[in-house]
Order: C-alpha cells, then sequence, then structure tokens
C-alpha cells in the first residue's frame, strides 16, 4: 500500500510511484569539537571588531579541531550518534558517503576511513565534492540507491575542518569559517515519507568565486605554491553573496513547485548558514517568517558541507521538528553548486 500523502499535498515525483518505498531520514546526529573561537580572541588575530563580524555576519563563535583531529575523527562522531538514533548497527550499513572539501587527505577517500573505524564492514563507501551543498547531494544520492532497491541504509555525512584550508591573516575570510561534523541514516521506512523531493544545481562558469587553487592536478604543492597562499580558501565575498541569495531561492521554490506546497506549510527552513544576511534575504525573497527559519550560524559559523546537517541535528534534538512537519533544506557553495531538499519528518 502506498502511503497517504498528508492533506492539500500532492507529489508529483515517483515518490509515491515507488510500490510503497520511501526514503526516510531515521538519525541524526552531529558533533562539534570542543575548542570555541569567539569572535574577541579574533580581534586580538586580525585587523577585525566584534561589531564587524556580528553585524556584517552573525557570527559570535566557531569551534575550531585540535591539531590532532581530523575530518574522519569529527565524522565518526556524528555518525555514531546518527547511528544510535536510528538503531542502527554499523554491520547494518550499506553505503557510506562523505561529502567534504577537507578530506583526511587525497586519497583514500576519508568514507572508507571513516568505513573502518566504525566497523561497517559490508558498506560501500566514497567521498563527494559539492563543497558547502555536499549533504543535499549525498542526500539525493543515497536516497537513489535506496528508491533503486539497491541498498537499505544509507549514511550520509558532512564533515569539515575547515581551520586547516583558512588563511589565519586574512580578515575577509578567517571570521567565517568553523569545523565540525553532521550526518543522517537514510533508510526505507515502508508507509512513511521522508525525502520528498531534492533539487541540485551547479555552475561552473563562476567556479572561480570561491576555490582553493593549490594542491590539485592545474597547481600541485610546491613550495613557490604555498609561499603564494594557494592553499588557503579564496572567497570574493560579494559576488559570492548576490550568488547565494539567487540560487538558494530558486533551489527552495524548485522545491515548493514540486511538491505543491506553500511556505506557510514548512515548519522549519533549515538554511545553509554562512551569513545572517543571507538567510534573512532568502527568508524575505521567499516570504517566510523568522520562526520557520532555523539559524545556529552564531555559535557555529560557515562549517560548509557540514553546516545544515550539523543544523538539522540541533532542530531535531531540541524539539524544533516533530514528527510529521515539512523541513526544507536550502544549500549554497563553491562550485558554485547548489540545492534544496523537502523531508516530511
Ligand atoms: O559557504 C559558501 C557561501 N559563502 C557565502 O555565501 C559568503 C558570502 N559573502 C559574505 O557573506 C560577505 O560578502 C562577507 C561577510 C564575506 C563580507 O561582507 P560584505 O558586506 O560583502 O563586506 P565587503 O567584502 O564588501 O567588505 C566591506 C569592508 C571592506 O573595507 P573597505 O574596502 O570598504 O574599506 C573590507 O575590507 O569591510 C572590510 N572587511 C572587514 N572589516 C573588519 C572585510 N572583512 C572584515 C573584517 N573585519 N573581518
Amino acid at each position: 500500500m502506498n502511503p497517504t500523502p498528508p492533506a492539500g499535498f500532492r507529489n508529483p515525483r515517483a515518490q509515491y510511484d515507488f510500490k510503497g518505498r520511501t526514503c526516510s531520514i531515521t538519525g541524526v546526529g552531529s558533533y562539534l569539537p570542543q575548542r570555541v573561537l569567539t569572535n574577541a580572541e579574533l580581534e586580538k588575530m586580525v585587523d577585525t571588531t566584534d561589531e564587524w563580524i556580528t553585524t556584517r555576519t552573525g557570527i559570535r563563535e566557531r569551534h575550531l579541531a585540535a591539531a590532532d583531529e581530523s575530518t574522519s575523527d569529527l565524522a565518526c562522531q556524528a555518525a555514531r550518534r546518527a547511528l544510535e538514533m536510528a538503531g542502527v548497527t554499523p554491520e547494518q550499513v550499506d553505503l557510506i558517503i562523505v561529502a567534504t572539501i577537507t578530506p583526511d587527505m587525497p586519497f583514500p577517500a576519508t568514507a572508507c576511513l571513516i568505513q573502518h573505524r566504525l566497523g561497517a564492514r559490508r558498506a560501500a563507501a566514497f567521498d563527494l565534492e559539492a563543497a558547502c551543498s555536499g549533504f543535499i547531494y549525498g542526500l539525493e544520492i543515497g536516497q537513489q540507491f535506496i528508491m533503486s532497491r539497491t541498498y537499505d541504509t544509507v549514511l550520509v555525512i558532512g564533515a569539515e575542518k575547515l581551520s586547516t584550508i583558512t588563511d589565519w591573516r586574512d580578515r575577509n575570510t578567517c571570521v567565517l569559517f568553523g569545523d565540525g561534523a553532521g550526518a543522517a541514516v537514510l533508510q526505507n521506512r515502508p508507509h512513511s515519507h521522508g525525502l520528498l523531493t531534492v533539487c541540485m544545481g551547479a555552475d561552473g562558469a563562476k567556479a572561480g568565486l570561491l576555490s582553493m587553487p593549490g594542491g590539485g592536478s592545474r597547481c600541485p604543492a610546491t613550495a613557490e605554491s604555498v609561499a603564494a597562499g594557494k592553499h588557503f580558501l579564496r572567497m570574493e565575498g560579494k559576488e559570492t553573496f548576490k550568488n547565494a541569495v539567487q540560487a538558494m531561492c530558486t533551489a527552495a521554490e524548485e522545491s515548493l513547485r514540486r511538491c505543491e506546497i506553500d511556505i506557510a506549510r514548512v515548519a522549519c527552513i533549515i538554511p545553509h548558514q554562512a551569513n545572517r544576511r543571507i538567510i534573512e534575504a532568502v527568508r524575505e525573497r521567499l516570504g517566510a517568517t523568522p520562526e520557520q527559519m532555523f539559524v545556529n550560524l552564531d555559535r557555529c559559523g560557515n562549517t560548509s558541507a557540514a553546516s545544515v546537517a550539523i543544523a538539522l541535528d540541533e532542530a531535531v534534538r531540541c524539539g524544533r521538528i516533530r514528527r510529521g512537519d515539512l523541513i526544507l533544506l536550502v544549500v549554497f557553495g563553491a562550485g558554485l553548486t547548489w540545492g534544496a531538499a523537502m523531508i516530511e519528518w
């Protein structure tokens, strides 16, 4: 029997045509490293002020991983919490997808390191790189494997140690980013709804707006590339800002259109946590209320692929999201990439 769509809701995509097969998020988890870097501390490191950072971005503090803590360490903590909530053992996991721009090393994939550490012996594992949009890309890929009946249990992780690619002398960028990880367990749960639709987009013509030029085949690591700062993240802030608002609105509107629901019915909108002013501009354009938005960037900063994954976990655990609620995740990042996911919790 197919699940009954919620009142006033019709999903034109294949969701209800899969003979009862659905993709639900059955567990979420997140992890923030212990060390907190405040705006006051940043005032002592670069020419900035708490006032500038707070008014221009909304960020007050961010978490930084310890020197001996890598992306996979953060990811394992978040993954264990998500598996525990889902009541799933590591042996039951069929696939691990890790979205990150700060892998432990170029290869092997961080997902493989995590697979071993969790003891998920049966799982296939790979990394995906869609920058800050990576978690939504991961949800869509995981959902496809579940809906096609290839796998029953997929672990999607967004994890970053951005502090390693941050130029701590550049006030334009170093005040923005933080470290952390978030995870979700995707499973087929007959007669429930779960992921209703996921949209993804990209525009490589604007790749130069936000990038780390060094360390790949175009510009391998050399003494010169290190001296030139090519292994640090670079961003054209203003242009990135404009593109973020535009792309996040487009993705959110596409999700609403596909699901044929009004923004007022969405209980919680979880946007990529890059800048409070971006979130506010997106909210206004979508016609949402401040109460609908979930924001944690004041405490976390921008954690790229981990951003909405951490926020989703926090929103669930603090009771902001309840069973049956419609949730809209909206992301934007380097690539450019963007996306949105409508979820019935
Ligand atoms: O995760 C991927 C997506 N990321 C984003 O979407 C981020 C998008 N961009 C932004 O959030 C904003 O553009 C920033 C927060 C990065 C910058 O804010 P802005 O309002 O666009 O500032 P701006 O870059 O135009 O800089 C304004 C002024 C400049 O001074 P002058 O040239 O006007 O004298 C900057 O040098 O603010 C200066 N400034 C700072 N001042 C104090 C830049 N960074 C700082 C700082 N402290 N940390």
